[in-house]
């Protein structure tokens, strides 16, 4: 049976550079996962072509299955992805509520939105298809297919938290987005907290009347490590660091990332133990992200005032605290980094998952990981990473500093126990628990239909 895939990003887009036509990869793991799967099952990919040249793609066959683009004009983009999915839904997932903006003209275009992929995916489903929505762009799908008369299997994967249920019912559209996605037949999420935060906001708004039973599922996605083992081969090189230790970063520029508190936590950690100046450098990459989003324009500039600052307090001729990019880079690059760091810090406020602690992880041989309790692989890593609260400043610093001192063998233990869980629970993994759970689904449903139509 294939899949009908639905995202909101599609795996490449096709865009315009100096006036000519360059196509332009998805890299994410979301991204990276589907694509596997299609190429091996065949099927169909539903997303919306946002690149400049992508009217002219709006079917593409790429041999074994074929990319089908929405496209949308300048205030549907507004609505749907800057204002509904980044300016409301993304802050209230991740538990920022002064970042949230009501707005129901927002609503009104994601609607309309997810509107014009529904009509998209009954162009091009066939009835033996699975349907399979991802993420919070698209959470009225499941309803709207129904609506439509839709019988296939629909299952919808979430990658971001799912807040408390008190917490999410500060949402208008709360209802509305809850009885859609009880429409699906299957739903899964990243960590067991956040199936049972959604399992507690379904139940107070359908009063129980959700059949859940076997349609929640923690299936924590996983990252292809024979990708990086390849890629480690090819390694670009990484000027050498002179002997000092490299603690590295690499994010979507965001503001759950919590990106100004690793700076105040190396601030903190320089205030109260100066010696350490000259010993370590701090390599923090930030990726461009929804730069039309006004948050995220602010962000910056308060991100990089701070880190001027502290490299200004306790930098030298010779010597600065933070070294910061601002850029995307390749993943020869990123793949040195993971390899050539001592300490990666990952620490997001709010996290749905985070792929790059799971990276980090399957690259290293000799380095330790901090992650933030807020990071949804918090969960898988927790037996080996050293685990912080990104609201405590000095309790950041101290993971810090014993990083910086960690013995090779309490290394190398702690390393072992995360790559069991990478390796053990790799991509493979995932879409495996996820196709297996599916077609158990799909069986007992036609079981139980055979035996009422008796
Ligand atoms: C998160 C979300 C994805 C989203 C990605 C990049 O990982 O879970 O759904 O695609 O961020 O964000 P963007 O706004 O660029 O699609």
């Amino acid at each position: 049976m294939t899949y009908l895939i639905v995202t909101s990003r599609c795996p490449f887009s096709y865009d315009k550079s100096h006036n000519k036509k360059v196509t332009k990869k998805n890299v994410g793991g979301v991204a990276t996962a589907l694509k596997l799967l299609i190429e091996k099952e065949g099927g169909v990919w539903v997303c919306w072509g946002d690149g400049k040249l992508d009217p002219e793609h709006t079917v593409e066959d790429r041999g074994n299955y074929k990319i089908v683009r929405v496209i949308l004009n300048q205030k549907e983009k507004k609505g749907f992805y800057d204002e509904y999915s980044n300016g409301t839904l993304w802050p209230l997932f991740h538990y920022f509520r002064e970042r949230i903006r009501f707005s129901s003209d927002g609503f009104k275009y994601y609607k309309q939105v997810n509107e014009k992929f529904k009509e998209k995916i009954l162009k091009y489903l066939e009835p033996d298809m699975k349907v399979w929505i991802h993420d919070y762009q698209l959470t009225l799908l499941p309803g709207m297919l129904r609506k439509s008369g839709t019988q296939n299997f629909t299952l919808f994967t979430w990658h971001i938290p799912w807040v408390a249920s008190e917490f999410f019912s500060i949402l208008p559209e709360a209802e509305e987005i809850i009885h859609s996605l009880a429409k699906a037949d299957m739903l899964t999420f990243h960590t067991p907290l956040y199936t049972s935060n959604f399992r507690a906001s379904a139940q107070k708004i359908l009063r129980n009347s959700l059949n859940e039973n076997g349609k929640l599922f923690s299936i924590s996605l996983g990252i292809d490590e024979t990708y990086y083992e390849k890629a480690n081969a090819r390694k670009a090189r990484v000027k050498s660091l002179e002997g000092m230790k490299m603690i590295f970063s690499i994010d979507r520029l965001d503001y759950t990332k919590g990106l100004i508190n690793r700076v105040l936590a190396i601030e903190n950690m320089l205030d109260r133990f100066p010696e350490y100046a000259g010993k370590f450098v701090y390599v923090m990459v930030v990726t461009p992200s929804r730069t039309s989003v006004t948050e995220y324009q602010s962000l910056k500039r308060e991100l990089e005032m701070t880190i001027g600052r502290v490299n200004g307090e306790h930098g030298n001729l010779s010597w600065a605290p933070i070294i910061y990019m601002y850029r995307r880079i390749s993943d020869k690059t990123l793949i040195s980094y993971y390899s050539q760091a001592d300490i990666a810090l990952i620490t997001p406020l709010m996290d749905g998952l985070n792929l790059v602690s799971k990276e980090f992880v399957s690259v290293t041989d000799s380095g330790s990981l901090i992650i933030s309790q807020f990071a949804g692989s918090s969960y898988d890593l927790k037996s080996g990473a050293l685990v912080v609260n990104p609201n405590n400043i000095a309790e950041m610093a101290d993971a810090i500093l014993y990083s910086l001192n960690m013995k090779r063998e309490e290394i190398q233990r702690r390393l072992s126990l995360m790559k069991d869980n990478v390796y053990g629970k790799n991509l493979d993994w995932w879409l495996g628990e996820i196709e297996s759970t599916a077609d158990r689904k799909l069986m007992s449903s036609k079981e139980s239909t055979y035996v009422h139509s008796r």
